[in-house]
């Protein structure tokens, strides 16, 4: 059992993530921490009652005063700007004060497609497995918000140029992945388990274009692109070259071998996890 008052903190808060986890914690009563950099822009997502710590995972010191007393750390580790260097430090600080850690990782461990070499995800779930921390690995499917890649090109025309739109995926709503991860954080139970997390449904990148259409009243279109393009625009836009190759090799394989779903969301929070569609009716402005 975690302590009565219990303080988390969720770092990448300001994010896609973040924010529902920070409101989610708070509605169970804890007290809750963002790890937010000095100049933030995007501070004003947080709600009102979370306490803002100023660090840097890049520079593990820093961390010291938003670690101090916590309990338990809803950890996201944002691997396209930082790389993987100071995270075992990170977490040996993480160690030294929580007990609990719910770690955002990823379905390319839970298939085997990702592994430690990839310094990514299943590094991340390697080092944490070495702590004595209760712990938990959300993996996860692609976000719902990873449709807002094409809104430049649906609010400038309509068409979506992007490759394998036959490629089905199985896409969570933030707001769920954040709900599993606060279970795991407050309840008992999850210690010890790496949960597949994804939507309530498989649905190609062609239809998710469509659904977005069917809500903000217009008529939009897909056209497939080679993948060497889309890579090349991946790369320049600052992916690692090796997780820009792997990303487009699985959505190749995805167009003949659909994702499969979990009921991990329904069965963890228990409420139905949201579809796509009432994630394009939540955010429909940004489309138009
Ligand atoms: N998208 C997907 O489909 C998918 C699938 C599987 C797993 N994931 C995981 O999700 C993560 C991305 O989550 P997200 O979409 O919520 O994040 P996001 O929207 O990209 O936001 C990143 C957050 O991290 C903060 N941040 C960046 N560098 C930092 C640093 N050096 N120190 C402290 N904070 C820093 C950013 O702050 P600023 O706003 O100040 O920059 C922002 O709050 C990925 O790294 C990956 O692990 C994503």
């Amino acid at each position: 059992m975690m302590p009565e008052q219990r303080t988390v903190l969720v770092t990448a808060a300001t994010g896609n993530v973040g924010p529902h986890v920070a409101s989610q914690l708070l509605d169970e009563g804890v007290a809750v921490r963002a790890l937010v950099l000095d100049g933030d822009p995007h501070i004003a997502k947080l709600p009102d009652g979370v306490e803002l710590y100023y660090g840097d995972l890049a520079d593990p010191d820093s961390l010291d005063p938003a670690l101090d007393g916590v309990d338990g750390v809803f950890w996201m580790w944002p691997f396209f700007t930082l790389g993987v260097e100071t995270a075992p430090a990170v977490l040996e600080k993480i160690e030294r004060q929580a007990s609990r850690i719910a770690l955002v990782s990823s379905v390319g461990v839970h298939i085997g497609l990702e592994r430690r070499d990839d310094n990514c995800h299943a590094y991340l779930e390697e080092l944490t497995d070495k702590t004595s921390l209760d712990r938990t690995f959300l993996r996860t499917t692609g976000f719902m918000a990873n449709a807002l890649g094409f809104a430049g090109q649906i609010k400038n025309g309509g068409v979506v140029r992007s490759p394998y739109g036959a490629a089905v995926r199985t896409a969570v709503h933030e707001a769920d992945l954040a709900a599993v991860g606060v279970r795991a954080l407050t309840d008992d139970g999850h210690a010890g388990k790496a949960y597949l997390v994804t939507g309530p449904q498989a649905q190609s990148q062609e239809e998710t274009v469509r659904i977005i259409g069917d809500v903000i009243g217009r008529r939009l279109s897909w056209e497939d692109v080679p993948a060497q393009a889309a890579r090349d625009e991946m790369v320049a836009g600052g992916w690692p070259p090796s997780y820009a190759d792997g990303a487009l090799d699985y959505f190749a394989t995805l167009t003949t071998e659909p994702e499969v779903g979990s009921t991990t969301v329904a069965e963890v929070t228990g409420r139905p996890a949201r579809t796509f569609r009432e994630w394009a009716e939540e955010h429909a402005d940004m489309f138009r």
